[in-house]
């Protein structure tokens, strides 16, 4: 067996790490969860979350990639050769969603032209329905390729497959190195120019006032352990196959932290830029914040902000395009760690070299995603991304937490953990893990899934939540049994410990 690839740097690795972190969910998702979920308030469940759930587990993925040098197939298989077939939920997982992840990042290329002249005018929900998706009657209504998606997602397949080809260092740390700096720096300008825009401040009271009655309602703590789960990256087994590349010598710890920390700062800082403007917007209309605000979503990025970048005068195309550009660069950098999970576990079950492991997969891939831009593509995606977010997610950390946490030996992460890293984690790490996760997740399944049986999700058709929501989550959990039943090519892998 080849040797495995490894990392150049360990600041490549968190990079890396933070790239796939930092994604669409920081920027159009988070400050809304926010400012929906009592503001300033919100704060503390999610850093609760963040501390008992969202670094703890990240400090496990590190960790069983890193001792078991193995995508997350590849690393359950190793704890215990019955535990393979949740690796590959993750996988499928990972799958679903990068095929519909990319179309956004499309959207967001294309708007990053459109921001020059704001050609959405000023009817930016009509325009993005109507002239840009062609949305049609329904799911099932294909209405055909929309030659304006089609394109740039050519564009955003290109980037993500030559990091890919381009392997761990050669690849993907380099787009990294390239991606998240001009993203820090993008964000930052925004942010910094938003706030100083009149009506910024209230904005900003809009995002952050504490609304205190709101803490005990549970709904805010699992929007909390939700945001943190999707935001980090955890339990898509991606965190799993990063650390697989690390060297032997890597502080664990210490680089779980750093990417929790800077993943976070940096959700704040895309909050402040998008409610500053925001809220300057509402001075112009002389409306308050809550009214012109919209919701979070595919409607914030690409109706309500392109309202609000319509008001801001000289600066608007500067403003359209760093808010797009930056949408796409922390979309893409995500995409590349989706797919880098799959990837990974489909070189380690098949001894695959990565080159035609890369082209087979992206050709694939790429060939899914284009249900996704025909004009029923935002039916489809809402449906996939609601039920992906509810069940995949939401059971697979609950079964791996469960399983690790319970059913293998903790300790023995931990003392492979600890030597290597300056900070220790001990019994909290422990408790977080066996207790307080599982117990927080198993509320959310139990709730998700009595949700969803009792009120179907949305207004679609019976038979569109069937194939798109419900067959797609049989696929993952049957899919994921078979692959797991397929012989190893190279059972050396299984066995081999780390060197
Ligand atoms: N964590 C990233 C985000 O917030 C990307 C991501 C989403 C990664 C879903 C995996 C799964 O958008």
């Amino acid at each position: 067996m080849a040797k495995r690839e490894q990392w150049g740097t360990r600041a490549g690795f968190v990079l890396a790490a933070v790239g796939s972190a930092i994604g669409l969910g920081n920027i159009w998702r988070f400050p809304y969860m926010a400012a929906e979920n009592g503001g300033g308030a919100f704060f503390i469940p999610y850093l609760f979350a963040l501390l008992t759930a969202g670094i703890p587990i990240l400090v496990l993925e590190f960790g069983i990639g890193h001792k078991f040098r193995g995508s997350a197939p590849l690393t359950l298989a190793k704890l215990n050769r019955r535990w393979e077939w949740l690796g590959w939920w993750q996988v499928l997982v990972c799958f679903f969603i990068a095929v519909y992840y990319v179309v956004i990042i499309a959207w967001a290329i294309s708007y990053v032209g459109y921001s020059l002249s704001q050609a959405w005018g000023d009817d930016p929900g009509g325009f993005f329905f109507g002239q840009f998706l062609g949305l049609t009657e329904g799911p099932f209504d294909l209405g055909g390729l929309r030659t304006n998606i089609l394109l740039p997602l050519l564009i955003a397949w290109g980037v993500t497959f030559l990091a890919l080809f381009g392997g761990v260092k050669g690849g993907i740390e380099k787009a990294n190195k390239i991606l998240m700096p001009v993203l820090f720096i993008m964000t930052i300008l925004m942010a910094v120019r938003g706030v100083t825009l009149p009506g910024a401040a209230e904005g900003l009271n809009y995002l952050f006032q504490p609304d205190f009655s709101k803490i005990l309602d549970y709904k805010i703590w699992t929007a909390a352990y939700g945001q943190i789960f999707f935001t980090l990256s955890i339990a898509f087994g991606i965190m799993i196959a990063y650390s697989s590349y690390l060297p032997k010598k890597s502080d664990i710890v210490n680089n779980a932290f750093m990417t929790a920390f800077i993943n976070c700062g940096f959700s704040l800082l895309a909050g402040i830029a998008v409610f500053g403007v925001v809220g300057h917007m509402a001075l112009i209309q002389g409306k308050p914040v809550a009214e012109v605000a919209g919701s979070g979503g595919v409607g914030m990025a690409f109706i309500s902000f392109p309202a609000a970048i319509s008001t801001l005068g000289s600066l608007a195309p500067l403003f359209g395009i760093l808010f797009f550009l930056s949408l796409t660069f922390a979309g893409l950098s995500s995409l590349i760690s989706i797919n880098e999970a799959a990837i990974a576990a489909f070189m380690d079950k098949f001894n695959l070299a990565r080159k035609p492991a890369v082209i087979i997969y992206t050709a694939v891939a790429t060939t899914c995603s284009l249900l996704f831009a025909t004009g029923a593509g935002l039916y489809i995606l809402d449906i996939v991304d609601h039920f992906i977010n509810s069940f995949g997610i939401v059971f697979g950390g609950l079964i791996e937490v469960i399983l690790i946490g319970w059913l293998f030996n903790l300790k023995s992460i931990q003392d492979h953990v600890n030597p290597i890293s300056e900070l220790k984690v001990g019994s909290w790490w422990q408790f977080a893990l066996k207790i307080i996760t599982p117990v927080v997740l198993g509320y959310m399944a139990v709730m998700n899934l009595k949700g969803d049986l009792t009120t179907p999700y949305g207004d679609y058709p019976q038979d569109a939540l069937l194939w798109f929501g419900w067959v797609v989550m049989v696929v993952v959990i049957v899919g994921g049994f078979l692959l797991s039943a397929l012989k190893w090519k190279d059972e050396q892998s299984l066995i081999k410990e780390v060197e």
